[in-house]
């Protein structure tokens, strides 16, 4: 009886009598290379979930909740931290408390915040966004592209109110920004009496790449959003950290939100262990990435240059595939890998929950699509 695998959509078994039998495949049995946010809580973080000490965090009591944001703000080196529901929820009430009605955002052209966020900081912060398509392939502005483009505001223009970076750069296929690039954007813009907003969804993982430590990453910056959900792989959460006056403004734009959570250390425990013991795993997920960049790069038509794989994104253009990406992915789909397209591309993430057996089949399934 042939043994069910797992490079296939479907489990297929000899029953009596010789009879095939055809199991589809549930989507947990999937490999799913979507994005980091998939994992599933550790039995360590359920087991941290069940047992956490909560109180009521909207009046600041839950001491699970209070733990996390002391040890953020410890780890990243800032004088306060606040827990939020979600990097977009952290990134937004950044934008919100450094900004005022009417100011301009500097940003890259394919950031989270500007293209992911549906519009939220013209909701609620009435900025406008002057968006920079960087020069670099890695998505990464320098000081001199963003100066051209900053404004003191006049009788005919917005003022810069904020500049907004992300690291790693998600479409810049998890590119890092060094500790130096990062540094003198933050310096040139206090010259220019203008914050520094890090919107850090994957920081841990840049600082991994770079072999060094959060904090140095993001020093000279004012305020940073880290998320919990993503590779450290902590079902729900993201933290906000910056100084104390910015988190305490930073707190009320959460209540007004709607993000007062109550007994939140339920999930801030699970978010502890991803603060604590997740970072020391992210290079598993950067070695897959790698291997599966390799893989990917020897196929025809696929355009990917392995070396610049830094962190767990995997982009690679499929256009000379004559395939489209949304082609490509419904037939991987068909055999069991699950992958996101966009415009020419396809994104691959690597994350805690697949195996190191699944870079191979996934390279081998790209292989059965692309013929
Ligand atoms: C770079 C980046 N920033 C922010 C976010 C938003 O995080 P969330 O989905 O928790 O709102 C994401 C989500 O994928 C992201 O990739």
């Amino acid at each position: 009886m042939p043994t069910p695998t797992k490079s296939a959509p479907f489990f297929v078994r000899k029953a009596k009598r010789g009879k095939i039998q055809v199991f589809r495949l549930r989507n947990s049995q999937m490999i799913d290379l979507r994005s980091d946010t998939v994992t599933k809580p550790t039995p360590e973080m359920r087991a941290a979930m069940a047992a956490a000490e909560v109180g009521d965090d909207v009046y600041g009591e839950d001491p699970t909740v209070n733990r996390l944001q002391e040890r953020a703000a410890e780890v990243f080196e800032k004088e306060a931290a606040l827990f939020v529901a979600s990097g977009t929820m952290g990134n937004q009430i950044a934008v919100k408390v450094h900004t005022r009605p009417g100011d301009e955002v500097i940003i890259e052209a394919r950031t989270h915040i500007y293209n992911y966020e549906l519009g939220m900081a013209g909701i609620l912060s009435g900025v406008t966004f002057r968006t920079i398509r960087s020069e670099a392939a890695s998505g990464h502005l320098t000081w001199k592209e963003i100066a051209a483009a900053c404004r003191s505001g006049d009788d005919h223009s917005a003022p810069t109110g904020l500049i907004c970076l992300e690291n790693t750069h998600n479409f810049g296929g998890g590119s890092v920004m060094n500790a130096e690039q990062c540094r003198d954007i933050c310096e040139n813009a206090a010259k220019l009496g203008v914050s520094v907003h890090i919107d850090g969804a994957r920081i841990f993982n840049a600082a991994v790449a770079m072999d060094t430590g959060v904090a140095e990453l993001t020093r000279y910056a004012d305020s940073v959003q880290l998320c919990l959900s993503k590779g450290l792989g902590a079902p729900v959460g993201s933290v906000l950290v910056g100084s104390r006056d910015f988190i305490n403004e930073a707190h009320l734009w959460r209540k007004r939100l709607g993000g007062g959570m109550r007994q939140a250390g339920i999930i801030a425990a699970a978010g502890l262990l991803a603060l604590e013991d997740s970072p020391e795993r992210l290079h598993e997920d950067h070695a897959k990435a790698k291997e599966l960049a390799f893989g990917l790069a020897s196929l025809p038509g696929i355009a990917i240059d392995p070396k610049s794989v830094m962190t767990n994104i995997v982009i690679f253009d499929v256009a000379e595939t004559g395939k489209s990406p949304a082609q490509i992915c419904d037939g991987l789909k068909r055999h069991g890998v699950l992958a996101s397209g966009f415009d020419t591309s396809i994104r691959m993430v690597t994350h805690r929950d697949i195996g190191q057996n699944d870079v191979g089949v996934a390279v081998n399934m790209m292989k059965q699509v692309l013929v």
